[in-house]
């Protein structure tokens, strides 16, 4: 993601219900050249991001969306693919995430995509007051041969 993607990318973020990030946030991370924000285009058209945080070996899911145009179409699985491709690459062994209870959609999707429920995080989310469920993925480095 660059300054270029703010636009589009605060778009999608207006439609989500748990603690949408504001612009500020999403150019910190921009200016720290965080390499876990990244941005997916179709046409040059911005489609969907997401944001981790790498802490030694695990990296923290912070952020994850797909314009609502794009959605229920398996697309969440490509980009969720994509995230773990990414941290193996750069060793990570455990990526961590947390989502209200009552965001089906995106538990349904985590769970397919072979993350496990470890804890609850009560009233996680302020403008809602709902709890949020901690999920990790393990993820085994290829052993080589
Ligand atoms: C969460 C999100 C990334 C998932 O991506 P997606 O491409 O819409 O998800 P998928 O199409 O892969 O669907 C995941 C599962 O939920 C199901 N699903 C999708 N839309 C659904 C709906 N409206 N109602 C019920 N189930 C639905 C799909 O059928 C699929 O299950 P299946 O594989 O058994 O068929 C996307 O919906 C999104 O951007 N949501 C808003 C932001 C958000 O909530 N981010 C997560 C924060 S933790």
């Amino acid at each position: 993601m660059t300054e270029d993607d703010l636009r589009e990318t605060l778009e999608i973020e207006g439609t989500t219900i748990y603690s949408p990030w504001s612009r500020d946030m999403f150019l910190r991370e921009i200016e720290r050249q965080n390499p876990g924000l990244i941005v997916f285009r179709v046409e040059n058209r911005l489609i969907g991001y997401f944001c981790f945080w790498k802490v030694m070996d695990e990296a923290h899911l912070m952020n994850v969306s797909l314009h609502s145009d794009f959605r229920g179409k398996g697309l969440g699985r490509f980009l969720m693919n994509y995230l773990g491709d990414t941290c193996e690459q750069m060793g990570i062994s455990r990526i961590l995430l947390e989502v209200a209870e009552t965001n089906h959609v995106a538990i349904k999707l985590y769970k397919k995509c072979g993350f496990v429920k470890v804890g609850i995080r009560k009233r996680f989310y302020e403008q809602t007051g709902d709890d949020a469920i901690l999920m990790e993925k393990l993820i085994q480095a290829h052993s080589v041969p």
